[in-house]
């Protein structure tokens, strides 16, 4: 099911932004560890099926998808989404450099040799937790994450703020993303966008990998 699309190479890039989780490490397994040991102690049914529509989307919005319509008090979202973030957190302080996922790190350091500047565009509040528990912090240039912006993918709003720190415009810039609402989101600023993850994911990219194992920049970058 590889829909590497050869021939479309990207040109004059000065920038590449990176979403966080599911692209740079799995922690959308954590995600939904953390999800389901909530929904179990609420009982409430949630399954790896329900925890897909929430990659890419905010703690609160994600609480909501999970709560299925059940209505919830404001105190009782904040209680909620404080117990989801601290077993997340549990599972954080396993992390490692490790967790890496494969052909990342590779392909880092090749975007670094090539001048391009690296950005790091997350709705997550735990975004530089998790990037200095994978020892990234030396290859990032600057970081948009959950605290950024307020409107949140699809919008494009935290990639827009990325690329103004790091100085670059969306038509010299891709991003990175295992998200639909990630994807339209990099869309709707008008950057390039490589999907990672399956087709019916992340299809309306302009490249799709299935991962970045054995990727190369210049798989996706020409001169
Ligand atoms: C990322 C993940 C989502 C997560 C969101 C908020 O976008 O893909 O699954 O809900 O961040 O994460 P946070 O760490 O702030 O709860
Ligand atoms: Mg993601």
């Amino acid at each position: 099911m590889t829909t590497v699309d050869r021939n479309m190479k990207f040109k004059n890039i000065k920038g590449i932004i990176f979403d966080l989780d599911g692209v740079l490490t799995n922690t959308s397994e954590y995600h939904y560890k953390a999800w389901k040991m909530l929904a179990d102690e609420l009982g409430i049914h949630f399954d790896r099926n329900i925890n897909e529509k929430l990659r890419g989307i905010p703690r609160k919005e994600s609480l909501e998808i999970m709560l299925a319509g059940k209505v919830v008090s404001e105190k009782e979202i904040k209680r909620l989404m404080d117990i989801k973030n601290n077993y997340y957190n549990d599972f954080l302080t396993q992390m490692n450099p490790d967790d890496i996922l494969p052909g990342v790190l590779e392909l880092l350091c090749e975007t670094r040799k090539a001048g391009i500047k690296i950005g790091i565009g997350s709705s997550s509040k735990n975004a530089k937790t998790v990037i200095d528990k994978l020892g990234l912090e030396s290859f990032v240039d600057s970081i948009s994450d959950g605290f950024s912006v307020d409107n949140h993918k699809p919008a494009p709003d935290l990639f827009l703020h990325c690329a103004a720190n790091l100085a670059v415009s969306p038509e010299n810039t891709i991003v990175v993303e295992d998200a639909e609402s990630g994807v339209e989101a990099a869309l709707n600023g008008g950057f390039w966008v490589v999907g990672l993850g399956p087709a019916e994911r992340v299809g309306k990219a302009h490249i799709v990998f299935p991962s970045f194992e054995n990727v190369k920049l210049r798989d996706f970058i020409g001169n």
